[in-house]
Formats: structure tokens, sequence, C-alpha cells
């Protein structure tokens, strides 16, 4: 934590933080075996000024890109609990830097979609955490942002393993292990990832909590799994740093069977996954809780993935353009 020379707090001050995708060990990693993540290009910003109101308030503008009229209303009605994490992390923040003034506004802006598997509490989260202590003229280090994230996104998610908020804290690709390993992953060509959302949003607690259950069910079967991805995420990273693109695709298409194994892929995405392998996907996969959300699809060259983006839109995908963040909350 880092204190700059005290002046009162009058304009406002910002934060962002990217997305992310997460390239293999999802649902496990809450197991305890590695993840592989990646920040991405998609950014939320968290604007805070002075209030005379004498408490927190807190204001969004969220994407909800839900499907359906009735999926839209509902959206409306459950904003109200979509601010609760950012109001948690702001009095975490406060609490944690012993402030007593706690008179402020939060306004959020997030272009990363909601329940789509793309970190968009996570990077909320820590973006707040961030702009909240720049405005009590405070830096905090990028540990300090990952450990109190865990306030909000435990609000959120129940017990989640903290893979995504610090891929979003600290940007670039990360291995990461439970409680809190993070390894920078420096990579001299980032893989070229298409991101399709299947327009199916869900809740990563209720996937979570799911798979959870399973695992203490059939605790042989899980711990062969755990096996498997521990060996596949190592073998994602030295994928990734020998550029080898080929061993990184079937790496992807083999956590994509695990997943779908343990019961958090579905029809539709399994029709994406094997449609952008079709068009030419080097490998493709789930990413994120799974049970809708996104897919990923490894990609050669531009043409390629233009190929690839037109089959998935026939399937009434939406296709993100996202290419590596190297920076991490700013
Ligand atoms: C969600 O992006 C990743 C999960 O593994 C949950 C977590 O790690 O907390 C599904």
């Amino acid at each position: 934590m880092r204190s700059f020379s005290p002046t009162t707090f009058t304009a406002t001050v910002s934060s962002r933080a990217p997305g992310k995708i997460i390239l293999s060990g999802e649902q496990f990693v809450v197991l305890g075996a590695p993840a592989v993540a990646m920040a991405v290009d998609l950014y939320s910003t968290i604007d805070v000024m002075p209030s005379q109101s004498g408490r927190i308030e807190v204001t969004a503008d969220i994407p909800l890109h839900l499907v359906g009229d009735a999926a839209k209303r509902s959206s409306v009605t459950k904003n109200q609990e979509l601010l609760e994490p950012l109001r948690l992390a702001v009095s975490a923040t406060l609490d944690h830097l012993a402030s007593k003034e706690r008179s402020m506004h939060v306004d959020a802006n997030c272009e990363i979609p909601i329940g789509a598997g793309l970190g968009s509490s996570a990077s909320t989260a820590v973006a707040t955490i961030s702009a909240v202590a720049k405005s009590r003229e405070t830096l905090l280090d990028r540990r300090e942002i990952f450990k109190l994230a865990f306030i909000p996104e435990n609000y959120l998610h129940g017990h989640p393993s903290g893979v995504d908020q610090a891929t979003c804290t600290y940007g670039g690709i990360i291995q990461f292990r439970k409680p809190s390993k993070i390894k920078a992953i420096n990579v001299k060509r980032p893989p070229m990832i298409l991101v399709c959302d299947s327009g199916v949003h869900r809740s990563t607690k209720a996937l979570v909590g799911s798979v959870v259950k399973r695992s203490r069910k059939q605790t042989d079967r899980f711990r062969t799994h755990l096996e498997e991805i521990t060996t596949l995420s190592n073998g994602v990273v030295k994928a990734l740093r020998d550029e080898d693109d080929n061993e990184l695709g079937s790496l992807m298409n083999r956590n994509h069977e695990l997943l779908r194994q343990i019961g958090v892929s579905t029809p539709r995405l399994d029709r994406l996954v094997a449609k952008a392998r079709k068009a030419g996907a080097l490998g493709a996969k789930l990413t994120g809780a799974g049970g809708g959300g996104c897919i990923i699809a490894l990609c050669a060259d531009k043409k390629i993935q233009s190929n690839i983006a037109r089959e998935l839109r026939r399937e009434g995908g939406t296709i993100y353009d996202v290419s590596l963040d190297k920076r991490g909350v700013l």
C-alpha cells in the first residue's frame, strides 16, 4: 500500500480492469487443480466521485445480454442484486484503509457481458477496490486488491477459487492455483482466440455448487480428473511458451471433453465447439463455469478466425473480438 500526500477528495478518480477467459482448468481449479487464464481487452471502468449524501451510492451500466423478454425483465429486477457486490467492494476497501469518511458516489461502466464467463464480476470488483483506494490517496498493491476482491466474489459466487480476480488484477496470462499461487506466463506471441457467446447466461454459484457436490460423491473419478487437469494445465503453459498451437488446441479439446464429463457443458455449447472445430479451429472449449456462457476457439490465422466467426454467427452465437490485456487493473 502506498499513500499519496493527503489532499481533499474533490475530483472524480477512475480505475479500469480487464475481463478474462480461462484456457484450462475451470471448475477443477475450485477443487485444487491449477488453471491457466488470460486477461482480455474488454473492460470495466469505475468512477468514484465525492458525494454529500453521507453514504455509499452505487450506480452501474452493465450490459445484460440476456435472451428473451422474460429474461430482460428479470435482469432489471436483478439489478439491485448486481450492485450489492460493488457496495461490498467499496466498504471492504474503506475498512482496509481504516477510512471513516464513507460518503462517495461509485459509478460502474462495464463492457463485459454478465453471466457469460468473461469475468464481469471480478473485473468490476477489482476496479472498484482500486478506484476507491485512489480516492483515499492510496495505491494498493496487486496482492491486496486480489485478497480484498474475495469479499464481493464470495458474496456472488459462494466459494470461488480466486482465478477470475487474479487474472483481472494482474493481467497477462497466469497460471493460478488455490488459494493464492499466481504465476505470470510470459509469451512472445499470445494465442489467437475467438470468443463466442452462446447467449444463454447462468449462475456460476449454482454450477460450481453442483460440481463440488458431484466431486464429493465420486471421489475416485474426480481424483483421476484432477490429476489429468494438473498435467493438462502444465501442458498448456508449455505449449504457450513453445508457441505450439497444435498442442495447445488438442489440450483445449481434451479439457472440453472433461468439462462435458462432469456435466457443465450443454448441447448448445457442444454444438458451438463442434462447429468451431469443423470451421478450422485448432481447438475449442467452453470457458468459465459452463451451463451456457461462452466458448473459445484457437485460430491459426485471421482468415480461419473469420471463417469460424461466420459459422458461429450462423448458429446464433455472438462474437467478441478480443486480444490479450497485458496490464491488469490500472
Ligand atoms: C469461473 O470463471 C471459474 C470457475 O472455475 C469458478 C472459480 O474458479 O471460482 C468455474
